[in-house]
C-alpha cells in the first residue's frame, strides 16, 4: 500500500509540473489523461490516437494506471490545483457532473450542434455530458457491469452449460473446484469487488431495489434482508476465488479465464478487450452472458472525454478531439476492439462480433423498458462520496471484516454519512 501511495505521489508530482502539455496545446494538439493502459485498453485508445494523427492533431499521453480510474482523478485534482489541467481527461458519470458544476470545463455546444450530438446520444449519457443545457464532454462509448466471461473449454470439459440462474451458477461452480479450476478469476480490489457486487445486487434487488438502493439511496433497502442475501451471495463468491486474489489487476483476473486456469470473471465488458488482444473469438475460446439474474437489465457506464477549460473558448485540438470521438466510423471501430458499445444510436453492429451484437440489442432493450441503469461501481449511480462508502463497505465485506447482518448496518451508515 505505502508503495502504491509513493508511486501515485510521484506520479501526481511528475504529472503536475510536466511541460509537455504546453507544447501540446500550443501546436493545436491534445494532452490526453486517462486509464486505459491494459492491453487491450491500449489497443482501443490507439484507435483514437491515430484517428486523430491522422488529421495532424500532436497527442501527448498521460496514462494512469488503475483500473476504474481512482489514480487518475487523484492526479487529475493535484493537475487542476497546480493550475495546470491536462486539456482531455477520460471520466465517468457524476465525476463529470462535478468538474462541470465547478466550472472546469469548456463549452462543447458549436461542435454537439454541428454533428447534432442532441439527436444521436442517448438521453442516459445526456444527464451526464450536459450541464445546464451545455455539452462539457464527448461520450465514446457504453460499457456494462452485469456480464460473465467465461472459458468455453473449461466449461466443455466440465459438462457445464451456461448458467441461467444463481442456482446453476453455484452448481457450475461446485464442479469446478472439484475439478481443481479455480471457479472465479478476481482481482482484489475495491472497484472489482464494487463491479461484482453491482450485478449480484441486481439479481437479489431486481431492477425497482436496485434503484431504490443505489440510485435514491433508500435505507429501507439498503438496510433490508434482500441486501443480506447479496452480501450472503458475496460471501459464496468470496469461497470460490483463489487464495492469490488479494490486490491483482483486473486484466490479469481475465488472463487466468483466457489461459483456462479459471471458469469465469465476472468484470465490465472491457474484459472483452483482453480476449480480442489475446486473438480469443466469442463462441468458441470464451462465452458472454449476462450474470444469472439479470438477463434483461444493463448498468452500464459511459466513458467520456471531458474537456478541461483552457482559459477561452475551446481550442482546435479539443475540437477535433470531441469531433473524432463522436463521428460514426471512429464509434465502430473503437467500440469493436475496446468491448464496448457506441455512445450514438445509429451506428450499425456489422462490424461487432456476437458479444458486441448483443451488447447493442440488450442497451437498446433495456433503455425502452425501463432496465437501464447507472452503475454504482462506475460513478453512474451516485456521486464519489456515496460510492466510495459502499466501496468500503463492500470490500471489508468480501474480506471478512464481518458478516452479511453487519455489512447492511454499515451500509446504511456509511451511506447516511457520505451522501
Ligand atoms: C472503467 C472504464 C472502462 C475500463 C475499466 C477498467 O471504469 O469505464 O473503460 O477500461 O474501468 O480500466
Amino acid at each position: 500500500m505505502r508503495s502504491q501511495f509513493k508511486t501515485i505521489t510521484a506520479t501526481v508530482l511528475a504529472l503536475a509540473l510536466g511541460g509537455d502539455a504546453a507544447t501540446a496545446q500550443g501546436d493545436g494538439g491534445v494532452e490526453v489523461l486517462h486509464w486505459w493502459t491494459s492491453g487491450g485498453e491500449a489497443a482501443a485508445l490507439n484507435v483514437l490516437k491515430e484517428d486523430l494523427e491522422k488529421q495532424g492533431i500532436g497527442w501527448t499521453d498521460m496514462p494512469v494506471a488503475g483500473g476504474g480510474g481512482e489514480q487518475a482523478m487523484t492526479v487529475l485534482r493535484a493537475r487542476v490545483t497546480a493550475g495546470n489541467a491536462p486539456t482531455a481527461v477520460q471520466g465517468l458519470g457524476f465525476d463529470i457532473l462535478d468538474w462541470a458544476n465547478q466550472g472546469s470545463l469548456a463549452d462543447l455546444n458549436a461542435v454537439a450542434a454541428e454533428e447534432g450530438w442532441d439527436s444521436v446520444i442517448p438521453a442516459a449519457l445526456q444527464k451526464f455530458a450536459r450541464v445546464d443545457g451545455k455539452w462539457v464532454s464527448a461520450p465514446v462509448n457504453v460499457h456494462s457491469t452485469n456480464w460473465v466471461w467465461a472459458n468455453k473449454a473449461v466449461l466443455d470439459a466440465n459438462g457445464i452449460a451456461v448458467p441461467t440462474t444463481w442456482e446453476e451458477f453455484t452448481a457450475a461452480l461446485d464442479k469446478l473446484k472439484a475439478a481443481g479450476v479455480t471457479p472465479i478469476a478476481h482481482g482484489g480490489q475495491a472497484w472489482q469487488e464494487a463491479t461484482v457486487f453491482d450485478a449480484v445486487a441486481m439479481s437479489v434487488l431486481g431492477p425497482n431495489g436496485y434503484q431504490a438502493a443505489f440510485i435514491d439511496l433508500d435505507e429501507a433497502v439498503l438496510g433490508g434482508d434482500r441486501m443480506k442475501e447479496a452480501f450472503d451471495r458475496m460471501a459464496v463468491i468470496r469461497a470460490n476465488v483463489d487464495d492469490n486474489f488479494s490486490g491483482r489487476d483486473w486484466n490479469l483476473a481475465t488472463a487466468m479465464v483466457i489461459n483456462g486456469t479459471a471458469g469465469f470473471q465476472m468484470m465490465g465488458d472491457w474484459a472483452k478487450g483482453e480476449f480480442l488482444n489475446a486473438g480469443k473469438v466469442p463462441g468458441q475460446d470464451f462465452l458472454c452472458f449476462r450474470f444469472p439474474g439479470t438477463t434483461e437489465q444493463v448498468i452500464f457506464n459511459a466513458d467520456q472525454f471531458m474537456m478541461f477549460d483552457q482559459g477561452g473558448s475551446v481550442s482546435a485540438g479539443q475540437a477535433a478531439l470531441a469531433s473524432a470521438i463522436l463521428s460514426p466510423s471512429f464509434q465502430s471501430a473503437f467500440n469493436v476492439v475496446k468491448g464496448s458499445v457506441p455512445a450514438r444510436t445509429d451506428v450499425s453492429d456489422e462490424a461487432f462480433d456476437d458479444c458486441g451484437k448483443k451488447g447493442m440489442k440488450d442497451l437498446a432493450a433495456a433503455a425502452s423498458s425501463g432496465n437501464l441503469f447507472g452503475s454504482m461501481a462506475h460513478g453512474h449511480a451516485a456521486p464519489a462520496s456515496v460510492k466510495n462508502a459502499i466501496y468500503d463497505v463492500v470490500t471489508a465485506h468480501f474480506n471478512g471484516a464481518y458478516d452479511s447482518t453487519t455489512a447492511v448496518t454499515e451500509l446504511v451508515d456509511a451511506v447516511s454519512i457520505a451522501r
